[in-house]
C-alpha cells in the first residue's frame, strides 16, 4: 500500500481542499503518514497569491523530487502555471477543480500505464462532484466547510479568479449535510468558506438564509464565516447574526487600502468612506462584534499621502487584529501591468508603521476586555505553555486561560466563562488575537 504524506500553503480553502483529497486518497487505499521523508507519495498544496508564497509551494516540492519521492503539485500555482518550467520536478499536476481525478492518475503511474497528460484538468469544466465532503472525517473539534468557489471579483491584484474560476455556490442541501455529518463526529464550530460568502446564491438562498437554515437544523456551538466582501455585507446577514443562537458577531472584512483613488485601481468597488461606513453599521447591530480585516501596502502608485488614509482608517475602525501585507505583481492580473513604482524600501517602511498602528488599536481593544465575562470555546493547550489550556471568545480573540483544569481532556471542545486578565504583547509581530483570561465560573 502506498504512502502519501501531504502539505498545505496558502488560506483555508486549501486547508479545506487538502482535508478532501485526503479523504479521496484514503478512500481508493492509500495510506495517510505524518513525515514526508516516510512517504511515497508527496503531494503540495499551493499558493500564488504572493510570489512568496508561491516559492515555498514549489520549493517542498523540489525537495522532496530529489529525495525520490512521487511529487503531486495541487492548488493555485499547479492550476496557473500548468506544463510550464515552475513545474519541472514535478510527476502530477491538478487543477483547482480536479481533485477526484488524483487517484487513478497516481494508479496509472505507478503502474507505468499512464496515457493522460501529467498536468490534469486546468480548465474549470470539472466542478468537484465527488462525495468526499459528505463523508469525511472529522479532524478536530473545528472544521471548515467551503460552500463556494472561485470568485468574480477580479480585484486588480489578485490571483485568486484565476485559480479558483468563476464564482459557483454549492447547494445549501450539500452544505447541512456535510455539516451534520460533521456534528454527529463531535465538532462543535464550523467555519463557512469562501472568497465573498456574501454573494453566496445556489439559486434558491441568499447567503443570510443559508445562515438561517444551518442555525436552525444544526446544534453547533459557534458558526462562523468568511470573507465578507465589504461591498456585498448586507444588513440581513447583521440581523441573522443578532437573532441566530450560534453565529458569531466575527466579521472579517478585508479593507485592503485606505485611500479611495488606490482602492478604485484595485476595482474594489467601495470608498474610504463607504468602508468607514460599513464598520459603524457592524458596530451598530452588533455592539460587541469582532472586526478583522486584510491591508497591503505598495500597490502601484500609492504615495506616502495614500499611505496615511490607510492609517487613518486603521485608527479610526480600531481593528481587533489585521493581516498585514506588501503587495507582490501577480502575472496575468491587471495590476500587473502598472509599473511597480514603490521601492522595497518605502514597502518595508510602511508595513512597519502600519502593524504599530495596528497592533496599538487591537491593544487598546484587549485593554477594554480586561475584567469582562466571556464565553470561551477550549480548543487545545497554549503552544507555549502545555499545562494552560488555549481558546477563543466567540468574536475570535485567542487566549490562553489561566487555571487548574486539566488541558485537552474533558474540556477539550467544551465552554467556559473566563474574566478578561491582560493583553499579551509581542512587540515587532502583530498581535496574534492574543489575550490571556483567567477563568471564572465553569459551565461544562
Ligand atoms: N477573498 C478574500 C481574500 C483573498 S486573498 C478577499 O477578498 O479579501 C487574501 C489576501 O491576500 C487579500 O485580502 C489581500 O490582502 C492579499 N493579497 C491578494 N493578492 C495580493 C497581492 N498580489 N499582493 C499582496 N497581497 C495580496
Ligand atoms: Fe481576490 Fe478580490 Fe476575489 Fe478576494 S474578492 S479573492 S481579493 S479578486
Ligand atoms: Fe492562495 Fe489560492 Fe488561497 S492563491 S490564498 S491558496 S485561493
Amino acid at each position: 500500500m502506498k504512502k502519501f504524506y501531504i502539505r498545505t500553503f496558502g488560506c483555508q480553502m486549501n486547508v479545506y481542499d487538502s482535508r478532501l483529497v485526503r479523504e479521496i486518497l484514503l478512500s481508493s487505499g492509500f495510506v495517510e503518514v505524518q513525515n514526508p521523508e516516510d512517504a511515497d507519495i508527496v503531494l503540495s498544496n499551493t499558493c500564488s497569491v504572493r510570489q512568496k508564497a508561491e516559492e515555498r509551494g514549489v520549493k517542498f516540492l523540489r525537495d522532496m523530487k530529489k529525495l525520490g519521492k512521487i511529487t503531486v503539485m495541487l492548488g493555485c500555482v499547479a492550476q496557473q502555471h500548468g506544463g510550464e518550467e515552475v513545474i519541472e520536478g514535478v510527476d502530477l499536476a491538478f487543477g483547482t477543480r480536479s481533485y477526484r481525478l488524483i487517484p487513478h492518475a497516481l494508479q496509472s503511474l505507478l503502474n507505468g500505464s499512464l496515457l493522460e497528460e501529467r498536468i490534469m484538468a486546468r480548465d474549470f469544466g470539472l466542478l468537484e462532484l465527488t462525495d468526499a465532503p459528505l463523508k469525511r472525517k472529522a479532524t478536530g473539534i473545528s472544521e471548515f466547510i467551503n460552500i463556494m468557489q472561485g470568485c468574480d471579483n477580479f480585484c486588480s491584484y489578485c490571483i485568486v479568479p484565476y485559480t479558483r474560476g468563476r464564482e459557483v455556490s454549492r447547494p445549501a442541501e450539500h452544505i447541512i449535510k456535510e455539516a451534520k455529518n460533521l456534528e454527529k463526529q463531535g465538532v462543535v464550530e464550523i467555519t463557512l468558506l469562501g472568497q465573498n460568502v456574501n454573494s453566496y446564491f445556489d439559486g434558491r438562498f441568499q447567503f443570510y438564509e443559508l445562515l438561517q437554515f444551518l442555525d436552525r437544523e444544526t446544534n453547533f456551538l459557534r458558526i462562523r464565516f468568511t470573507t465578507s466582501h465589504p461591498r456585498d455585507l448586507t444588513y440581513s446577514v447583521l440581523r441573522t447574526i443578532a437573532e441566530s443562537k450560534s453565529i458569531t458577531d466575527w466579521i472579517h472584512l478585508p479593507l485592503q487600502a485606505g485611500s479611495t483613488k488606490i482602492l478604485k485601481m484595485m476595482r474594489r468597488g467601495y470608498t474610504k468612506d463607504e468602508y468607514i461606513e460599513i464598520t459603524k453599521n457592524i458596530r451598530k447591530v452588533l455592539p460587541e462584534a469582532t472586526i478583522t480585516t486584510d491591508i497591503m501596502v505598495g500597490f502601484p502608485g500609492e504615495t506616502e499621502a495614500d499611505f496615511e488614509e490607510t492609517i487613518d482608517v486603521v485608527r479610526t475602525v480600531k481593528f481587533d487584529h489585521a493581516f498585514t501585507f506588501i503587495y507582490s505583481p501577480r502575472p496575468g492580473t491587471a495590476a500587473a501591468r502598472l509599473k511597480d513604482d514603490v521601492t522595497p524600501e518605502e514597502k518595508g517602511k510602511r508595513l512597519r508603521v502600519l502593524i504599530e498602528e495596528v497592533n496599538k488599536a487591537a491593544h487598546e481593544k484587549r485593554v477594554q476586555m480586561i475584567g469582562k465575562f466571556y464565553e470561551f470555546l477550549v480548543e487545545g493547550h497554549s503552544r507555549k505553555d502545555s499545562s494552560l489550556s488555549a481558546g477563543r471568545n466567540r468574536g475570535f480573540i485567542k487566549g490562553v486561560i489561566l487555571g487548574n483544569y486539566p488541558v485537552g481532556t474533558y474540556l477539550l471542545g467544551k465552554v467556559i466563562d473566563v474574566r478578561g486578565l491582560a493583553p499579551i504583547v509581542k512587540p515587532i509581530k502583530v498581535i496574534d488575537h492574543f489575550e490571556l483570561f483567567e477563568n471564572a465560573t465553569v459551565s461544562v
